[in-house]
């Protein structure tokens, strides 16, 4: 009986990925680039056994059923394919932190289950190959197979890395607005918005040229600029999901109220800048010293019920046991 353990951590998108192309496999329609957190962990073991029928796959003590287990399996057989193998896998897997609620779950979830399948499966995968199957279950899974600072053309078939985690020396302040899941998943909403909001197309067109201006900002380490960017395209992100029909709401009072004191704290001196996802936690990028005072401003308002302070985290990886 063949098994293995993996970790991933989840990945905050700067430049956002929203929208799939039209040439299929879960390609992106956008450019994205993101970095890896070290706080946000999912953790995966996968178990062959020749006796099971079917998968098993279970997430934070639950089975796991439905279009969610259907999205594990598909991943369990594509490395039977490439293995040449025919044994279902007991999946058990733990993120620690909450699942389905913009914190990108599907990232470091789908890319802890391609690595420790893929060493269950014993297949000698490279990253790209590990990317790339990440990236077919969820695209920005496909992010969360390297750390530090990675990015995801448009079109591609996996991610890669720019630079090292410690190419910045900052944290992301994370405030989380609500504990519970989302109402409407990141794969069906992004399927929505493309289909009827009037301000997709824009959305699109605008979204390289917000991609070079990050990626220029980020090999300068220009931390202003790079939050300027980062700022623009979560804004014009969620435009094109509010002019969805119907509309795609992710953000609550909270999150505006959150938005509000990055930009106090900026008008008082301090270099904070914000991004959201499909969801309603603010994410905090600071330079590490100004990570406590920023902790505290954003405990200290109203609506948020728990921060969380990351550092930049490494790629996913084989754990002993
Ligand atoms: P999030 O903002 O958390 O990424 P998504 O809607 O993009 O939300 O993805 C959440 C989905 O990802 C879950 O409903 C589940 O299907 C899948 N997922 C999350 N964590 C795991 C995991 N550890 N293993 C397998 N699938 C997972
Ligand atoms: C807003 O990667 O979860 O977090 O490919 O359908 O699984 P699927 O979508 P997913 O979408 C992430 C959207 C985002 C932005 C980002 O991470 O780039």
């Amino acid at each position: 009986m063949s098994s293995a353990t993996a970790s991933a951590r989840s990945n905050i998108a700067l430049v956002k990925y929203w929208g799939k192309s039209g040439s299929g496999d879960n390609r992106t329609a956008v450019p994205s680039l993101s970095l890896t957190l070290a706080a946000l962990t999912t953790r995966t073991r996968v178990e062959l056994d020749a006796a099971l029928v079917e998968d098993e796959v279970e997430l934070d003590g639950t089975a796991v059923t439905g279009k969610a287990r259907e999205r594990v399996v598909r991943v369990l057989d594509e490395l039977r394919t490439l293995g040449g193998k025919r044994e279902r896998a007991r999946v058990r897997s733990h993120n620690d932190f909450p699942t389905a609620s913009g914190l990108a779950s599907s990232a470091s979830g789908f890319a802890a289950l391609v690595v420790a399948g893929s060493a269950a499966y014993g297949l000698g995968l490279s990253s790209a190959e590990q990317s790339a199957l990440s990236r077919r279950a969820s695209a920005s899974a496909a992010r969360s197979i390297f750390g530090g600072w990675t990015e995801l053309l448009a079109e591609a078939e996996s991610a890669s890395e720019l630079f090292p985690a410690d190419h910045l020396d900052l944290k992301v302040v994370i405030a989380l607005t609500t504990l519970g899941p989302k109402a409407v998943g990141s794969t069906s909403g992004m399927l929505q918005t493309q289909a009827t909001s009037p301000y997709y197309p824009a959305w699109v067109s605008e979204a390289p040229a917000l991609f070079e201006r990050a990626k220029r900002a980020l090999a300068e380490r220009d931390f202003p600029s790079l939050g300027q960017a980062m700022e623009e395209s979560t804004l014009m992100m969620h435009a094109s999901m509010l002019a969805a029909r119907p509309a795609l709401v992710y953000l609550r009072a909270a999150t505006l109220d959150v938005l509000e004191r990055v930009r106090q704290l900026r008008a008082d001196g301090i270099s904070a800048y914000a991004t959201m996802d499909a969801g309603p936690h603010v994410k905090v990028f600071v330079p590490s010293r100004e990570a406590p005072s920023v902790e505290a401003a954003l405990r200290g308002t109203t609506g948020v019920e728990k921060v969380v302070v990351s550092g930049p985290g490494g790629g996913a990886r084989v754990e002993a046991g």
